[in-house]
């Protein structure tokens, strides 16, 4: 197996790839440490800035060595020479990017990363491994984090080695590195569309970790295709009828731009839950879904003449809002049980006017189910539809969250509550467009 990961500076790569290593069994593989090798010798040497051309050829006769120890970072050696510490030098960190934006080197390194694979399971950890060295790896993870933490995280790590350096000076060179990882022509520091992104700001070591074990024991998730329909035993027929022409021209309709469909599993049970703006809103979902959703909806709905039947038979069920509606609840856990997606407006009431509302603590009652996988999404555009009795076709935006990550056992109900829908407060406000997004 080979699992890929890559992010700018400071992203938590090596942590993270290192621990998922130890907990998996596989041997790490730190590229950066390869780059930065080389660039210690092209320094040596003279090479840089103006004779970087003949660092390709320094970089192919060196013999670097990597010593993984039990409770420390990995020594790396050229030859019998340690140069761990070096390397992580302020001078090498400036130079670094311009001899990784060399030709020659990245060929050498790429092969060298190729072959290692070859020799069995292995952790990569870098900024290309995703895209060029392994674009076939089986999981890849694009981790990110904000500037400020990374620089802070960077600023630990040196004063662990006896370093230390102000925090603006550090935000300003590792916006430097960003700007030129990610400017290169050759191989440039980028997501892989394939790969799954963390942002790792104010999340712990262990969550992270957690996460790309999880997907690395599940196979990693993968983007399913517009087209595709997943059925399920509780399919409804005149459901499963609709799926077969309706999406597509409802996606053209209103120019749906869809994102983070691989967040949404194929298999198992599923609390969709999702911000609430247009009576529409379900439809808009079951377009963007391979799976049909039972939808937990107000029972005012089934007043409306035909609107209940119609309802009913795509699956849906009634609840009444302001009490304990057992029934509802019931029919809820028998969607969950029985392995299907289950629908959820958590806010309660429309935002007709855009924006969030507040989240009902209720949601906690279906998420906090065992193997139940709670996804949060961020419909847009659908509060514009309907302006009086006009009805207009705005663009929509339909973005899936990544799993909410919720409480275990060893918390009170309420406490449990509480974090849920906190947690899918800020999942919302995550997947809220930039105004640039919207139109
Ligand atoms: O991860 P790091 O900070 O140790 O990486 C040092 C530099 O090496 C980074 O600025 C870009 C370069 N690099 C690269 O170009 N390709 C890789 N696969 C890994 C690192």
């Amino acid at each position: 197996m080979i699992i890929t990961i890559d992010g700018p500076a400071g992203s938590g790569k090596s942590t993270i790839a290192r621990e998922v290593a130890k907990r998996l069994g596989m041997r790490y593989l730190d590229t950066g440490a390869m780059y930065r090798t080389a660039t210690l010798l092209a320094l040596e040497a003279g090479l840089v800035p103006d004779r970087i051309r003949e660092a390709a050829a320094l970089a192919a006769a060196a013999p670097i060595r990597f010593v993984e120890r039990p409770d420390d970072l990995t020594r790396v050696f050229v030859g019998e020479r340690e140069v761990t510490d070096e390397i992580r030098g302020r001078l090498v960190s400036q130079h670094v990017s311009a001899v990784s934006a060399d030709q020659g080197v990245r060929a050498v390194f790429t092969e060298r990363q190729r072959a290692e694979a070859a020799l069995g399971d292995v952790v990569l950890e870098g900024r290309d491994t995703g895209t060029v060295v392994f674009p076939n790896a089986d999981l890849k993870v694009y981790l990110v984090a904000s500037i400020e933490e990374r620089a802070r995280r960077r600023q630990l790590q040196l004063e662990a080695q006896g370093v230390s350096q102000s925090l603006d000076q550090l935000i300003a060179d590792i916006a430097a590195r960003d700007a030129y990882d990610s400017g290169r022509e050759l191989a440039p520091l980028r997501k892989a569309d394939d790969a799954m992104e963390i942002d790792t700001t104010g999340m712990s070591i262990a969550e992270v970790i957690e996460t790309v074990c999880a997907w690395a024991a599940a196979g990693q998730p993968r983007k399913w295709t517009l087209s595709r329909m997943v059925r399920s035993p509780l399919d409804t027929p005149l459901y499963r009828f609709a799926f077969s022409f309706v999406p597509t021209l409802w996606r053209l309709l209103f120019r749906m731009q869809i994102q983070g469909r691989e967040y949404f599993p194929l298999s198992g049970p599923v609390v969709l839950a999702s911000n609430h703006r247009s009576n529409l809103d379900p439809f808009f979902l079951g377009v963007s879904t391979p799976r049909q959703i039972h939808f937990m909806a107000k029972a005012e709905l089934w007043k409306v003449s035909a609107l209940g039947w119609f309802i009913d038979r795509l699956g849906s069920f009634p609840i009444n809002r302001g009490e304990a509606d057992r029934r509802a609840v019931k029919r809820a856990l028998e969607v969950l049980g029985a392995g299907a997606v289950l629908g959820i407006f958590p806010e309660g009431h429309r935002q007709r006017q855009g924006g969030f509302g507040e989240i009902h603590p209720g949601v906690a009652l279906f998420s906090l189910r065992q193997g139940v996988v709670t996804i949060p999404v961020v419909m847009e555009g659908t509060e514009r539809i309907m302006r009086g009795r006009m009805i207009r076709f705005p663009r929509v935006r339909v973005a899936f969250g990544p799993p909410l990550r919720l409480p275990d056992q060893d918390v009170t109900r309420s406490e449990r509550a509480l974090v849920t829908s906190t947690r899918l407060t800020d999942a919302f406000q995550d997947l809220a467009g930039t105004a640039g997004d919207r139109e």
